[in-house]
């Protein structure tokens, strides 16, 4: 079956593995992380058509056909998207584990609606969980990236 990741096509040999684990085992894309494994926390969330999703609870056979996009798309010849500035400016993260993940869901997010409220944000990301509880900076890097209201 064929993949469609960050504008590529990619041959993929087995259907039923997870997308999150074909990513970073078969495509080497180890951006996109592991955490819970059950839905729950939103480190393996990537973009499917420009909705988020969790990498973790689809058959990567699920998304054929679709298009996908994972962190590693979002620099551009060694720049960093804004968005990822913003997560740096800000100091959004403590360990990063759960970055990718929220940086993907904020870029949905910001397409949607480039403007969001605290409230808005707050909706949004509340399937991204960060251990590290940097809550507030990564509030700042959002509201920063989007222009706060
Ligand atoms: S690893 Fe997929 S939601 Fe936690
Ligand atoms: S920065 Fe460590 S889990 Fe979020």
């Amino acid at each position: 079956m064929i993949l469609n990741v960050n504008g590529s096509k990619y041959e993929v040999q087995e259907k039923m593995r997870t997308l999150l684990d074909v990513l970073r085992d078969e495509l080497g894309l180890v951006g996109t992380k592991e955490g819970c494994g059950v839905g729950m926390c939103g480190s393996c969330t990537v973009l499917i058509d420009g909705k988020p999703m969790a990498g973790c609870l689809l058959l990567a056979e699920q998304a054929v056909g679709r298009k996908i996009l994972t962190v590693e798309d979002l620099q551009n010849d060694g720049s960093l998207h804004p968005l990822q500035q913003a997560f740096i400016d800000e100091r959004a993260f403590q360990c990063a584990y759960c970055t990718p993940g929220f940086i993907l869901s904020t870029l949905a997010l910001l397409n949607e609606n480039p403007n969001p409220s605290e409230d808005e944000i707050r909706e949004y990301l509340s399937g991204n969980l960060c251990r590290c509880g940097s809550y507030q900076n990564i509030m700042r890097a959002v509201k920063k990236a989007g222009g706060s209201r």
